[in-house]
């Protein structure tokens, strides 16, 4: 055999004993136990179908690939709303749900998702598929198809009556190696129906899912709790190893090692670990400061875990001890979060939370002299105190009182940069207490209760010594 014909033969063996492995084991590689049922992922789409009008179809596509560098991407994040209705948490698919029953050619089905096609050698590279037998075998998805296979498919996306389709993913470029990928299946669904279409509508479908996906069910909440709990356990150690000499990232370094240990994929958000004039930064996150004896931390964090995330902060001491001026404006915060909690019940409004909450904090501004009149409050409170919380940190939301089954969080904040027109002894004091709050039948539940929050809890906390270091 010449040289040449025996290194193809052997490459080709290769590659089909690659190929072998990869067909047998997609069911094996999702490692973890506690996945969302795929029963929960169907009663997303029935629930859809339900809500879509006659002679319907929706249509969602995955999130692109994100590239950071040359060839280097960032994480990748699934849609949400393409997570919520299927399970899948790959790039370069897409799902249409119809609302009856479809013959095409000569298939039946009401759903379709089009995903990769395997590919041992780039699986090699870029992970496991499931490839379409794996997103029906796996993910109970009546009808599993290739990308490659939506441009002959016999559709006539005309007769339809609606197309409701998800905002179409903003970015999504030719990838190397993907034959057909997210770039061809939106640049395919713009042809066959001839975008924009008097039967499209790019916000029914967001409206509809957004209502779905406000009231957390029983699956998801138990997620919704792991991903809290970790979060929870990070804020302690924090707590514990917190010492002045330390730099904010070692703060971070700490809560996502807990993230990690306890199984969290991902941060639901970049961590924010603002000390000294940094706690008074909303959304600090480049946390590079070395910490100092007098500064206040702003730790506002959150574990993704299965795509749930969490968001909870806790404002704690570097030295284990609040001075006197932070003590004030830290119980101040607290009680407008607890004038917050204790007006969080079904049948509300939304905002109802905020509104309790901003009252103790005018009063209280005004009361230590920090404002002159109460309209000044906004300068040193200038965000909401609620959002809905769930795949996405800032959870979708429609406008409606608050229902059983809501995660919301309840998040007062005060915020004092240097320079501020009022005495210096406030400058620099920037305090947020946040908690995820579940709306139950008769009135709400604080899910992040495990991270200490009263002064008096964490600077006892304080007082313990951590794995992280060997201080006290
Ligand atoms: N972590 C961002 C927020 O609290 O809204
Ligand atoms: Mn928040
Ligand atoms: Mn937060």
């Amino acid at each position: 055999m010449k040289y040449k014909t025996k290194f193809n033969l052997i490459v080709l063996l290769m590659l089909v004993s690659i190929g072998m492995m990869h067909g047998q084991d997609f069911k094996f590689y999702r490692y973890d136990t506690d996945l969302l049922p795929k029963e929960f992922h169907e009663a997303n789409r029935v629930a859809l179908r339900k809500e879509m009008p006659d002679k319907s179809i929706a249509v969602i596509f995955s999130s692109p690939v994100r590239n950071r560098s040359n060839d280097d991407d960032y994480d990748y994040h699934q849609s949400p709303n393409l997570y919520y209705l299927t399970g899948f948490t790959e790039p370069n698919a897409m799902l249409l749900v119809f609302k009856e029953e479809q013959t095409i050619g000569s298939m039946k089905t009401n759903e379709i998702l089009f995903v990769e096609d395997r590919n041992p050698k780039r699986e090699s590279w870029t992970g496991r598929r499931l490839g379409k037998n794996g997103v029906s075998d796996v993910l109970g998805i009546r009808t599993g198809m290739v990308n490659k296979d939506f441009e002959d498919l016999e559709i006539e996306f005309k007769k339809f009556d609606a197309i409701w389709y998800d905002r179409l993913p903003k970015g999504a470029v030719h990838e190397p190696g993907t034959k057909v990928d997210l770039f061809n299946l939106i640049d395919q669904f713009k042809k066959k129906t001839g975008y924009p279409a008097d039967n499209m509508d790019g916000y029914a479908l967001f409206n509809a899912l957004a209502k779905q996906r406000m009231m957390k069910k029983k699956d998801e909440l138990a997620l919704m709790q792991k991903a809290i709990d970790m979060t929870c356990e990070g804020h302690k150690e924090v707590m514990k190893a917190a010492e002045p000499g330390m730099y904010e990232y070692q703060i971070q370094a700490i809560l996502e090692y807990e993230f990690k240990k306890n199984g969290s994929e991902y941060v639901g958000f970049p961590s924010i670990c603002g000390g000294g004039e940094n706690s008074c930064i909303l959304h600090y996150e480049s946390n590079r400061r070395k910490l100092k004896d007098k500064d206040l931390i702003v730790i506002d964090i959150g574990a993704e875990y299965h795509g749930y995330s969490a968001d909870v902060t806790r404002t704690i001491p570097i030295s284990g001890k609040y001075s006197e001026e932070q003590k004030t404006i830290y119980n101040l915060v607290y009680r407008a979060q607890q004038a917050g909690f204790n007006v969080c019940k079904p049948g509300v409004s939304f905002f109802l939370p905020g509104d309790a909450a901003t009252k103790i904090i005018k009063n209280g501004l005004l009361e230590l002299g920090i404002i002159k009149d109460e309209f000044e409050y906004s300068k040193y409170f200038p965000h909401g105190t609620s959002h809905h919380l769930g795949l996405d940190v800032h959870d979708v939301e429609i406008e409606s009182d608050l229902s059983p089954g809501n995660v919301i969080t309840v998040e007062p904040g005060i915020y004092i940069p240097a320079g501020s027109d009022c005495d210096p002894k406030w400058w620099n004091i920037g305090v947020r207490i946040e908690d995820d709050v579940l709306i139950t039948d008769t009135g709400h539940q604080v899910l992040s209760d495990k991270a200490p929050r009263t002064i008096e809890e964490i600077e006892n906390l304080m007082k313990e010594t951590s794995i992280f270091n060997e201080k006290k």
